[in-house]
């Protein structure tokens, strides 16, 4: 059986270093998770307004989520919290409340920034706010300091234990998935 993961990149960046993680984990999983982005950069605001008549590419992105057995986030930090693109699109799957996204939805959190501590801060404001929308978070913590050889041309990890690092976790969300998707 293979797992329909729907990854969202957090940034709107055309050079998103996180768009370079992203796909370098796809190449790390284990084959019983096959990988699929879901983009979030088009997106209007979020506005209350609009509710009832819903701008066609927010349905089209509630769908592309609701219908995964899980979700991997992957993004940077923007002022040690959540890029607002990505606070956004989780406000839109978010209602109604009863056609919330999120809800049950293994999620994988992960990300990489240029800092010491990339991300970590920003991944718990992350977390904080996808329990308040009833997703189940994979524990532990998984974030990178991102350099630019970390990465090669070919988009795979150059440094063995940060591939065994990320394995890891990859390996723990193919386990936790199969526990939680319907069906
Ligand atoms: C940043 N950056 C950043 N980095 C970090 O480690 N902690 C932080 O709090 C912030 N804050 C922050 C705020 C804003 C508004 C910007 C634009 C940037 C730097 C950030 O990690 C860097 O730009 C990464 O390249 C962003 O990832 P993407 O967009 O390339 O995936």
């Amino acid at each position: 059986t293979s797992y329909d993961i729907a990854y969202i990149v957090g940034s709107n960046s055309r050079e998103s270093i996180n768009r370079k993680l992203a796909g370098a984990l796809v190449k790390l999983a284990p084959p019983s998770l096959s990988f699929r982005e879901v983009e979030i950069e088009n997106l209007p605001l979020y506005n209350r307004d609009f509710e009832g008549a819903r701008p066609e590419r927010v349905d089209a992105f509630t769908a592309k989520v609701r219908s995964a057995d899980g979700l991997m986030i992957v993004m940077p930090e923007h002022n040690r919290s959540l890029p607002a693109v990505l606070k956004n699109a989780i406000d839109w799957g978010s209602k109604p409340a009863d056609q919330n996204v999120w809800r049950d939805k293994p999620t994988f959190i992960t990300g990489t920034s240029p800092g010491a501590i990339g991300t970590a801060v920003g991944q718990q404001h992350l977390r904080q706010i996808l329990g308040a929308v009833s997703g189940i978070v994979l524990g532990g913590e998984c974030y990178l300091q991102f350099k630019p050889e970390l990465i090669d041309a070919d988009g795979n990890v150059t440094v063995e234990s940060t591939r065994k690092f990320l394995a890891g976790h990859l390996a723990r969300f193919a386990d936790l998935v199969p526990k939680l998707a319907s069906r």
